[in-house]
């Protein structure tokens, strides 16, 4: 429980979200209440669900209490390719100004991987790029698609990005780019991350072309600490490095802003597996013990963070996608009981 107010019930928007959604967060919501931290959810249909139920992708209500809370715990919302609506996460993250994408990426105990020992931090611009959703038919036949960076946009996020390698003890940074084609954008991108990057003679600072960076991060990951990228090459590089540390079925993220944070998964709603109790709730766990972290629980951050080691360290009913033959709602079990013997 926090320090200062063991009483403490927080509000949060919970968006169980679709696809294996709604399995995940349930097993999350689980797991978190029996850190003994006291919460009050607002759930919100987002999505396909929310139009059958309300008519709008992004029902009034959802807005308004994410507002009021300027907390969110969401699942993955599923976004279809063409026609369709626009991805509910880029609304929601405009809508809020969540320009930090932060995705920390760690090994967990027990797991073989290709490389072990992995600790990189991803912060990804999340507002601008090519994410905007300008895009429009010049003629039929030729599609444009508008990618914006902005000075504001670029000097918040790499500000955001060397105050955290400041404070957590981070050595360097790199940021990605591919200013040499794209001389203007990445360019200003670039010039923005050098300037604030003068501000912290502590921290080394360099810059890789994204196409190198993919194959750098391939042939030798440890070569890099914390990466700073413009939003696409974020979301692609954050996928590529899910896989280090054993699948999207693991690692976590926020969206955070100065007045709101949505915790979310980096994986999507997995429809191959949905309804069949065998999706992973860690990634999405691991977003709600950074969540726990926000809020200033620190004990049941640790606590929940403890027992994740303990369940995975002796392979306690883990998933398939990690090697296991349990589901989702035996994990969440385990879980439990891990929380109540582990003693900080
Ligand atoms: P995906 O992340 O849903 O799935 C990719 C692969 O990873 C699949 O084989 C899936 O079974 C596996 N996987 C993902 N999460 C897992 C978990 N927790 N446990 C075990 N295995 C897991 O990516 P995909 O298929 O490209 O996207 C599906 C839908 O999700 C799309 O509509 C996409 O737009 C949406 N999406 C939503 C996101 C969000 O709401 N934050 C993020 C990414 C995609």
């Amino acid at each position: 429980m926090s320090a200062d107010d063991p009483q403490k019930i927080h509000t949060v928007t919970l968006i169980p979200g679709d696809g294996i959604g709604p399995e995940v967060s349930s097993a999350v919501v689980r797991i978190l209440e029996a850190t003994g931290v006291k919460f009050e959810w607002e759930r919100y249909a987002a999505g396909a669900d929310a139009f059958a139920q309300h008519g709008e992708y992004v029902p009034k209500e959802l807005y308004a209490s994410i507002e009021k809370t300027k907390l969110a715990l969401k699942g993955p919302v599923t976004t279809p390719i063409g026609g369709g609506f626009s991805s509910i996460n880029v609304t929601l993250r405009k809508a809020f100004e969540l320009y930090v994408n932060f995705r920390p990426i760690k090994n967990l105990p027990g797991l073989e991987t290709r490389y072990p020992g992995i600790d990189l931090i991803i912060v990804r611009e999340n507002t601008e790029g090519e994410y905007v959703g300008l895009e429009h038919e010049v003629v039929p036949g030729v599609m444009t698609s508008l990618k914006v960076i902005t000075e504001k946009g670029s000097t918040r996020i790499a500000k955001w990005a060397f105050e955290y390698a400041r404070k957590h003890g981070r050595r360097k940074i790199h940021a990605i780019h591919k200013a040499n084609i794209m001389k203007m954008s990445d360019g200003l991108f670039l010039k923005c991350a050098r300037a604030i990057a003068k501000g912290y003679p502590e921290i080394t600072y360099g810059e890789h072309i994204i196409d190198n960076t993919c194959m750098q991060l391939v042939t030798n990951p440890y070569q890099y600490d914390t990466l700073l990228l413009p939003n696409l090459y974020g979301d692609i590089v954050s996928d590529l490095c899910a896989a280090f540390v054993g699948g999207l079925g693991l690692v976590p993220g926020a969206n955070i802003g100065a007045d709101a944070a949505i915790f979310e998964a980096v994986h999507g709603s997995a429809p191959d597996i949905a309804g069949k109790d065998i999706a992973n709730p860690t990634a999405m766990l691991q977003s709600a013990i950074l969540l726990l972290h926000h809020i200033n629980e620190t004990d049941a951050a640790d606590k929940a963070q403890a027992a994740l080691e303990l369940v995975y360290g002796e392979k306690r009913s883990l998933t398939r996608d990690v090697g296991g033959t349990s589901g989702t709602s035996a994990f969440a079990d385990a879980m439990v009981k891990a929380i109540e013997e582990v003693k900080l």
